[in-house]
């Protein structure tokens, strides 16, 4: 029995988790989970999980808990820290959004814990101190993301070489098949409308944009210490190949599943061993043709925006990051436009004066330096 704890346990990826839990409770105990505000869905997972120990991060929502839920232990946002090394587990699944994953990833790499990470953006913002923590902790880090957990399964093939290049596939978002036009005038509602995966809305404007694939560039180089150079994106509209590796001899390996995120979640949960399930499987024969294409930078420049960061390190990655982040929420709440995303992200990064060897603290703080800057400039 493995004992487990979901951080963002309310969201897409916390929901399908517990699914996968569920689906096996006598392989899986869930000890913890945390929520930001979302108590109508930490109600409907205390009815179902025998869970005790809960951290709700919002303020309000902290407060309203502590009240709902009396036979519970309800912890604070500020407490997040000290109750992840006070309360070890076999494996702490990171499904928090944006850069409210970065610290427990920090804490847990630091502490040399396992961790299934679904927060790409842990890695996007601090991938070399992170990386360089859990060398020196002994952490396991087990991708969720499909195509990273397709890139180490494809790895794993042939565990002792260097991958000589990784295809990194993209459904290409839900304005793949629009003109620039036809994109600068399209609805919120349809860009939230991905034609292949369900998920949560800001990983699904992150799509539309391709700026989730450009986070998942350097996601790749991180946790499989490659250079940008080997990494290529090509856009693959079926979504059943999740990603390829090529290795020194020029074969390709790939993995292929259906689009659905209990496959990586179950698989970095329960490695090495694979669960079985009575999930869909894919339809070989009802798929008529894979595609891949190249990315048009035209229609999507945020992934060459995100390889630049890549590329240029140091506080570049974390400035995207929180810029993304805000500019999303933005256009989500009607103030930008689509395109808004991606030209306020490069006027930040050419704006803001460059860090090159960021310690944590700093760039933690690169947070309120980006919201202040897009705060005074952006109208
Ligand atoms: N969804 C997918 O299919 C998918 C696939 C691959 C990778 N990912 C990655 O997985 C992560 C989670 O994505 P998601 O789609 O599951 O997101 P989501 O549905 O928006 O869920 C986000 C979770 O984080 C919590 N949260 C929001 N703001 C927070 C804050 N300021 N502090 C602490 N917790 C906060 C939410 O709590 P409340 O709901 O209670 O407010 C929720 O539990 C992202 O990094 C994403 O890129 C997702």
């Amino acid at each position: 029995m493995k004992t487990i704890g979901i951080l963002g346990a309310s969201g897409s990826i916390g929901s399908s988790a517990l699914d996968v839990l569920a689906s096996h409770p006598d392989k899986f105990s869930l000890s913890f989970i945390s929520v930001h505000s979302n108590l109508e869905a930490l109600e409907a997972i205390l009815s179902t999980h025998a869970v005790k120990h809960v951290v709700v991060t919002q303020e309000k929502a902290y407060k309203q808990a502590k009240k709902r839920f009396p036979t519970i232990h309800v912890y604070h946002e500020e407490e997040m820290n000290d109750f992840l090394l006070a309360h070890p587990v076999d494996t702490v699944l990171n499904a928090l959004v944006g850069t409210a994953g970065l610290l427990p990833s920090m804490t847990l790499s630091q502490a040399g814990r396992n961790i299934a990470l679904a927060n790409k953006e842990s890695l996007v913002c601090a991938g070399e101190l992170m990386m360089n923590a859990i060398k020196k902790s002994g952490a396991k880090l087990y991708p969720v993301d499909s195509e990273h957990s397709a890139i180490w399964q494809c790895l794993e093939a042939s565990p002792t070489e260097k991958p000589e290049k990784i295809y990194l596939t993209a459904s290409g978002g839900a304005f793949r098949d629009m003109n620039r036009e036809e994109i600068r005038s399209a609805k919120v509602d349809q860009a939230l409308a991905h034609p292949n995966w369900s998920m949560g809305r800001k990983i699904t404007i992150d799509s539309a944009t391709l700026i989730n694939k450009g986070l998942e560039v350097m996601e790749a180089r991180w946790l499989f210490d490659v250079e940008p150079e080997q990494i290529e994106v090509l856009v693959h509209r079926q979504s059943i190949i999740h990603s390829m590796v090529q290795f020194s001899d020029g074969s390709i390996i790939a993995q292929l599943g259906t689009p659905d995120m209990r496959l990586p979640i179950s698989y970095a949960l329960s490695y090495p061993r694979r669960l079985p399930n009575d999930w869909p499987r894919v339809d070989l024969f009802s798929i008529a043709s894979l595609d891949f294409s190249p990315v048009d930078p035209e229609r999507f420049p945020g992934l060459d925006l995100c390889v630049e960061a890549l590329k240029e390190g140091g506080d570049r990655p974390m400035v995207l990051n929180v810029a993304n982040e805000i500019m999303v929420q933005k256009y989500l709440d009607g103030e930008a436009s689509f395109y808004d995303i991606t030209d306020w992200i490069a006027r930040a990064l050419s704006d803001i004066e460059k860090i090159h060897h960021p310690s944590l603290q700093q760039l933690l703080e690169r947070k309120e330096v980006v919201r202040d800057y897009l705060e005074e400039h952006f109208a």
